[in-house]
């Protein structure tokens, strides 16, 4: 028989959501969640619920994507980084209830890590991919999961998120600074150049956009930067682990597994790659002088 979802911390975080059509709250209905019109949302039985309205225009990472990340981040290669946001995160949130949420937070791994660092928080992955959501489902008992797409309006209320974590992910400013509590904090990661540099000229797929620091730069204008951090690293990756970290990266969109495999055959049996990422911790002035709305 099937267990039931893990839905406690959906629970928690339902008078934090709102209905993706009218804005309205919502509340839970057995496998549903509704809102006061009866717009109804159903809760999937891995226990994440789907927000996404209409016609879906991103679908998010694959399935064979998403088990790579999976592998990849369980094997502990991002854990300085996973650590680096926890600290950072629990650093700088304005003391309250309000919840973390992980935009675009794949399986919930850091998301995880995060609320680890904040004992008494709930979280909440904001995802497009139907299998990246059935495990940040599971990811934490404090982490709630709902499918959306980061480029709409969230179906987050206005003002409910103390922090917001941003990982190598897509993210509308405009909806991130709405969600955020007044003195609420965003955690951004991006990659530097020379990130995974290594394996990016093995097949040529993973490049990173040089125009990415500028981007962030100005997309951040309306907050006050809190910290910054470097993390860097060289590591030490055999066949399976570089397969898996491009596997859950762009160049598995243009190879198959054979195609890939061929080009990690030339690889040493243990090959040396850079991981070079940075955060920043930006804090929202909005509210500074008054706001309001759902
Ligand atoms: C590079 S992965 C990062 C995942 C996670 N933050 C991490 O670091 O493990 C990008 C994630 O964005 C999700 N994604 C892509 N487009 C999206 C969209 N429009 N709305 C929500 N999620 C999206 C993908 O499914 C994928 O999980
Ligand atoms: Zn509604």
């Amino acid at each position: 028989m099937a267990s039931d979802p893990p839905s406690s911390a959906l629970d928690a975080v339902a008078d934090r959501l709102r209905c993706p059509i009218c804005s309205d709250s919502l509340r839970r209905d057995d496998r549903r969640l509704l809102c006061p019109a009866g717009h109804a949302f159903d809760i999937a039985r891995q226990g994440y619920a789907n927000l996404i309205t209409g016609h879906r225009r991103h679908r998010g990472d694959d399935a064979r994507m998403v088990a790579a990340r999976e592998r990849f981040l369980g094997a502990g290669h991002y854990r300085l980084l996973s650590a680096a946001l926890a600290e950072l995160a629990a650093a700088h949130v304005p003391i309250g209830d309000g919840i973390v949420v992980d935009l675009a937070g794949g399986t919930g791994h850091h998301l995880a890590a995060v609320l680890d660092a904040c004992s008494h928080r709930y979280g909440l992955c904001v995802e497009a991919s139907a299998p990246a959501l059935r495990r940040a489902a599971r990811a934490h008992p404090r982490a709630a999961a709902i499918g959306a797409d980061v480029w709409e309006p969230l179906p987050v209320r206005t003002g409910a998120a103390a922090a917001v974590l941003s990982v190598f992910g897509p993210r509308g400013v405009a909806e991130v600074e709405r969600i955020l509590e007044p003195g609420g904090i965003v955690v951004v990661t991006r990659p530097l150049p020379g990130h995974l540099a290594e394996l990016g000229r093995l097949v040529g797929g993973i490049g990173i956009d040089p125009r990415k620091p500028e981007r962030l730069a100005g997309s951040f204008r309306g907050f006050e930067r809190l910290a910054l951090e470097q993390v860097t690293r060289r590591i030490a990756l055999g066949h399976a682990e570089v397969h898996a970290v491009m596997a859950m990266g762009p160049s598995a969109r243009h190879l198959t597994d054979d195609q890939l495999d061929r080009a990690i055959a030339r690889l040493p049996a243990r090959a040396d790659v850079t991981l070079a990422v940075e955060i920043s911790v930006h804090r929202s002035r909005r509210g500074e002088h008054g706001a309001s709305g759902r």
